[in-house]
């Protein structure tokens, strides 16, 4: 598939040959010239195991060529210039090796795995819709690009021909090429994974972690189940009393109280390599969390029922050995065919 990519551009660039030099800020468009070559290769997303199939926009159908653009493009700190995020790539923050979120105290960044399948964004649910609608918001708002350095580029203007026809770079193809990207962006082969396969097994501890998780007693799968590990809702886990602007979650995009406090339920695929946890990074590790849901839940008027459905005093009254099990349960969904994948690395190295 590499060696395929690689072709391509090498021809493309063979058709902007003398006409434009890198920096030239003047772009030649293809089809000024005599052969233009837009051949593009239909890709297909074989949904893992479990999966619903995913949601693909019919104006953005999936190709090598525009995947590949959106992979230079993640990885590219030349795309953050004109905007406040100058000099940042997204991948500086978002990392593969942590299965693309980074640590940062203050703030959690949300990782970048399955989100192909997801129907919302950010921590407050603010972007809704598709990878094209979250990737637009990126381009535009959050790095407020101004592609310029982008477009003087020679490799870029053939990259964006070979992908969408039009070698002249827009926030459209752009963002477009980034959501083409996200969507192979898939994390569905840790060894719980293949354990649901039926190819591996677990150990006895991370089996009882799973018993826990996944029944009443820990009463987690309601809203990290299978495969997702997220039910793409949004939820108000106690973890706070009283709420104002910095912990308003939802509530700052609807305007309805019941949405005080609730957040965007997070995937628990790879939680190992994610910490800090919880929208704000306020735990550091995993016992932590496990904690906050046995016996650290703050009730208020906008508590989710099922954090006190079987549990009056909101607690779950683990033992210290069942905590542990839970623990070693998340630990089992670390993908590390994800996190080394070599078709998800920097391209441009
Ligand atoms: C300066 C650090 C930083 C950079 C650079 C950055 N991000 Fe993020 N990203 C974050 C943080 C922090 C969050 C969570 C913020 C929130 O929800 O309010 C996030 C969230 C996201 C989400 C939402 C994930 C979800 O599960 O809802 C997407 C998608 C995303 N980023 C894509 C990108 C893309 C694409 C780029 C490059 C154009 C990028 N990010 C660059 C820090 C960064
Ligand atoms: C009512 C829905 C719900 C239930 C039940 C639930 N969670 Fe969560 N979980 C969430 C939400 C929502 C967040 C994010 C909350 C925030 O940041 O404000 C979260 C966050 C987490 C995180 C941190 C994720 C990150 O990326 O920062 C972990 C780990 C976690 N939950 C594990 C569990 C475990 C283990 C259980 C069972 C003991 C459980 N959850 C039960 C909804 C739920």
């Amino acid at each position: 598939m590499k060696r395929i990519v690689i072709i391509i551009l090498v021809s493309a660039f063979a058709l902007f040959g003398s006409c434009s030099k890198d920096n030239d800020t003047t772009p030649t468009t293809v089809t000024d010239l005599d052969s233009p070559t837009h051949n593009t290769t239909v890709v297909e997303i074989k949904s893992p195991y479990g999966f619903p199939p995913m949601d693909i926009h019919p104006d953005n159908p999936l190709t090598k060529e525009a995947i590949a653009l959106g992979r230079k493009l993640y990885y590219e700190p030349l795309l953050s210039e004109g905007g406040p995020q100058q000099g940042m790539a997204c991948a500086s923050c978002h990392s593969q090796e942590l299965a693309f979120s980074v640590s940062t105290p203050g703030t959690s960044v949300l990782p970048h795995m399955n989100l192909g399948w997801n129907t919302s964004y950010l921590w407050n649910g603010k972007i809704e819709g598709k990878m094209e609608d979250i990737m637009t918001f990126e381009v535009n708002d959050f790095f407020q690009s101004d592609l310029k350095a982008i477009t003087a580029s020679t490799e870029y203007r053939a990259a964006y021909f070979q992908a969408y026809g039009d070698s002249i770079p827009t926030k459209k193809t752009t963002a477009y090429a980034l959501a083409q990207f996200f969507r192979t962006l898939i994390s569905a082969d840790s060894n719980f994974d293949r354990f649901m396969r039926g190819e591996s097994d677990l150990t006895s501890l991370e089996k009882i972690g799973y018993k826990i998780f996944n029944t009443e007693t820990g009463d987690c799968f309601h809203c990290h189940g299978f495969p997702l590990m997220t039910d793409n809702d949004f939820h108000n886990i106690g973890l706070d009393a009283t709420f104002s602007a910095t912990n308003f979650g939802r509530y700052e995009i609807t305007g309805r109280d019941s949405d005080k406090g609730k957040f965007k339920t997070p995937s628990l695929r790879n939680i190992e390599l994610t910490a800090p946890y919880m929208h704000d990074g306020r735990f550091n590790t995993l016992e932590e969390v496990v904690e906050h849901y046995n016996s650290g839940i703050k009730k208020s008027a906008y508590l989710d029922p099922l954090m006190s459905k079987n549990n009056p005093d909101n607690k779950l009254n683990l033992t210290l050995y069942q905590k542990e099990a839970l623990v070693a349960y998340l630990k089992a969904l670390t993908d590390n065919g994800f996190t080394t994948n070599p078709d998800l690395s920097n391209p441009n190295k």
